[in-house]
């Protein structure tokens, strides 16, 4: 038996894959991985596999990067873990310090300095409302129970996360868990055929509109609003323009609503700034970070808070306390990780460095975009995607796996592809990406 098929066979046997209906393994394989080397994932016969969605997009620098890899083995020798209550340690210190200089900050309210640990996304996402609700009620506002989320929104699948996630994949089995957010209709358009709207001005001023209807009605009753800033990606990409963001804190403010910014994507560079909310100028009162901050090496979320935030629980009474934990929250080894990630960011001027990456994709992505199935095309910072025409429910499987016969991991969400690949992606790269893609669809079209 070979080691690839020896592998599967024990996954099969006792791993539960995460978002999966395990029966589906029975006609579609397991991909087995033995190894990554910078953009690919390789298997146990030296099979490579382009990782154009950088592992549920956490991936920035590549597998095995040496850079992150070293600075974790060096935090091995020195402290793997101490608890974070009433103890401190220097990866956590230095990474809050160079997280909130890095942070979106204004004169209302300063900037976020305030970090709370923890390990994913979703985790992130429960802190953060958790925050908005209990600042609240310290503040003297019990009555703010309520949460805003977009349409179509995503925070991650945890109940509190998925109280805020306007999927009815996700959401389904479980309404009578989740409590029901207010839902402000998203400011993204959908592209149609022949349109290359990449984020859509005349959106904006109805769904400010609508936010305001929201505001007026319910404004009272609400703790925060939170939404994805510039692009909702387990929507399908979607991207819309900054002006709705610009709308979105000021109507916050006016209404003492909090904003969280769930930069969990979005963050890290991804759309071309370090952080989404500065190409609207904006610094919410909460901002949500995992994926990307530890280059995809270790599991690790934060939540940033203004100061105004922090000072409503800083009392002598333990009960206005965040009584929050998690027992690996602020592992040194993710904080190492999550610190040789920024000095990759610093010493490469990686933004500046994507911007030209970026220009030099699109014009390899020309004959791909040029497909007449393709539509809705569109790209911010390192996020392309476009809508295929005529996609059907079983469209995303089949992609995957045309696209996997031609060495290429890609992951539709419904008729939308997209690619979302490490930052180190060579040229050479690129090429394949997109000539893998083009071929995986032509071969799709001819049955
Ligand atoms: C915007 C956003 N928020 C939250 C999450 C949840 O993160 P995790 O899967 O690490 O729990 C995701 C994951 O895709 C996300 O895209």
């Amino acid at each position: 038996m070979s080691a690839n098929t020896d592998l599967l066979e024990r996954s099969l046997a006792h791993v539960w894959n995460p978002c999966t209906q395990m029966k589906l393994h029975e006609t579609l394989p397991l991909v087995p991985v033995a190894r990554g080397e910078g953009a690919w994932l390789v298997d146990f016969d030296g099979h490579r596999v382009l990782d154009a969605v950088s592992s549920w997009w956490v991936n920035l620098f590549g597998h095995c990067n040496p850079r992150i890899r070293e600075a974790i083995v060096d935090q091995l020798g020195v402290l793997e873990h101490a608890m974070l209550a009433g103890f401190t340690h220097a990866p956590a210190v230095e990474l809050a310090e160079r997280l909130s200089a890095l942070a979106p900050r204004d004169a209302v309210r300063g900037g976020l300095e305030h970090a709370c640990f923890a390990s994913d996304g979703a985790s992130a996402t429960e802190i953060a409302l958790k925050l908005a609700f209990h600042a609240a009620r310290n503040r003297g506002e019990p009555q703010r129970q309520r949460f805003i989320a977009l349409e179509r929104s995503y925070h991650g699948e945890t109940l509190g996360a998925l109280s805020v996630t306007d999927m009815a994949i996700y959401r389904d089995a479980y309404g009578p868990l989740l409590s029901s957010p207010l839902l402000a209709p998203a400011p993204s358009s959908t592209p149609g055929i022949g349109q290359d709207t990449p984020c859509c001005p005349e959106c904006v001023a109805p769904a400010l509109a609508a936010l305001d209807a929201l505001l007026e009605r319910h404004g009272h009753e609400v703790a925060a609003m939170i939404v994805e800033p510039l692009v909702q990606g387990a929507a399908g990409m979607r991207m819309y323009h900054p002006d709705y963001l610009r709308g979105v804190r000021e109507r916050c403010d006016r209404r003492g609503v909090l904003l969280i910014a769930d930069e969990i994507m979005t963050g890290m560079g991804r759309t071309g700034t370090m952080f989404a909310c500065e190409q609207a100028g904006i610094t919410p009162d909460l901002m949500c970070l995992s994926k990307g901050i530890t280059g995809g090496f270790m599991p690790l979320s934060v939540v940033l808070a203004t100061d105004g935030v922090y000072r409503a629980f800083y009392d002598d009474s333990g009960g206005r306390a965040f009584l929050h934990s998690h027992s690996y929250t602020g592992n040194p080894l993710a904080c190492r990780a999550a610190l040789a990630t920024l000095d990759i960011f610093a010493q490469d001027d990686v933004l500046a460095a994507n911007r030209a990456l970026a220009a030099r994709i699109d014009a390899i992505a020309a004959p791909l975009r040029d497909l007449p199935q393709v539509h809705g095309w569109r790209r911010l910072g390192m996020i392309w995607a476009f809508e295929v025409d005529g996609a059907d429910a079983g469209f995303p499987r089949a992609l995957f796996a045309e696209a996997l016969a031609r060495g290429l991991l890609l992951r539709p969400i419904g008729a939308t592809v997209y690619f979302m690949p490490p930052y180190t992606l060579t040229l050479d790269e690129a090429a394949h990406m997109m000539d893998s893609t083009r071929a995986a669809l032509l071969a799709l079209g001819k049955d």
